[in-house]
């Protein structure tokens, strides 16, 4: 029997410094596409899949990201007597269940690997999803739910993946390909950051992956990977054979909004995409891209 998946773990404990000045005194994960937080982003997405449990991986300075699925007690006190009624709905409607969230430290930034370990005692022996934040998909299904579709059929690990130019494989976690059916890959390898010329393949993971619990004991390894971090695609290649292992190519568009240029076009690409917003954003962009 497929275990039901209910929990996600948010990393957020990175340092997030290409954003720098703006991530010095606050986590780049409240940086907003639009009007809503990258981090909101990550927790809509999964509740739409049926995440019921989160566990944040914080680090020093991301108190905010905390504080911002607190109930603003003061501010609905305002809200209300001032008669705002459609921006206290819109407080209300986001509200997370009490006991949802849990958050532990990851006291030092060692890698992604080190900060999904940090989170052992709530992944426990459950299936658990992780999202990066700083990924953002525009899709018509949400990319998570996608990614629960495949793990609740086959039971197994899946990872979402997208091609990535050859030259820059050298950025991310690159799969070694095996068979392959419509828009989902058997995963026979994983390599953090190749080299182009050793790249198995172009195809790239990208911040959405549901795992088996058994990833945790190849994390607590803590052997040391690219970059001299403890990486999350070394652990993960240690469980091919084990189970099944699915990349899946999402429908979407993903957003590397880590990176100046991905986070100001996932701006232009959501405002586009939402009605009170869109024509009014077409017209002013003619303005620019005609000068
Ligand atoms: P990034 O590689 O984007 O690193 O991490 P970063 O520190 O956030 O940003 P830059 O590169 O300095 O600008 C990918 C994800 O992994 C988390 C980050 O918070 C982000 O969600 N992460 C990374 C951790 O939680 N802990 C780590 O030790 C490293």
């Amino acid at each position: 029997m497929v275990k039901r998946l209910r929990k996600a773990v948010l990393p957020v404990a990175g340092l997030g410094t290409r954003f720098l000045p703006a991530t010095k005194a606050m986590p780049k994960e409240m940086l907003p596409v639009v009007d809503k937080p990258l981090i909101q982003y990550a927790v809509d997405e999964a509740r739409a899949a049926g995440i019921e449990q989160f566990c944040m991986v914080t680090g020093r300075g991301k108190t905010a990201l905390i504080d911002h699925f607190d109930i603003a007690f003061e501010l609905e006190a305002t809200l209300a007597e001032r008669s705002k009624r459609e921006a206290l709905m819109l407080l209300r409607s986001e509200a997370m269940p009490p006991g949802s969230i849990t958050t532990v430290r990851q006291q030092v930034p060692l890698g992604l690997g080190h900060a999904i370990w940090c989170a052992r005692s709530f992944i426990g022996q459950d299936p658990f999803a992780i999202l990066l934040p700083d990924d953002l998909v525009l899709s018509q299904t949400p990319c998570l739910q996608q990614l629960a579709d495949v793990y609740h059929e086959t039971g197994g690990n899946v990872v979402a993946v997208t091609e990535v130019p050859h030259e820059q494989t050298n950025r991310y976690g690159i799969l070694k390909i095996g068979a392959t059916t419509a828009n989902r890959v058997e995963v026979e390898g994983l390599v953090e950051k190749p080299d182009p010329a050793d790249a198995p393949s172009n195809l790239s993971i990208i911040g959405r992956y549901i795992l088996l619990p058994e990833v945790v004991e190849f994390l607590s390894m803590m052997e040391r990977g690219a970059g001299n971090e403890v990486q999350l695609t070394d652990a993960m290649a240690k469980m091919i054979g084990h189970a099944p292992f699915h990349g899946l190519k999402f429908e979407g568009q993903r957003f590397d909004c880590g990176d100046k240029a991905g986070f100001l076009e996932a701006q232009i690409a959501f405002a586009l995409a939402r009605p009170d917003l869109g024509p009014a954003v077409r017209e002013f962009l003619k303005k620019y891209i005609n000068a």
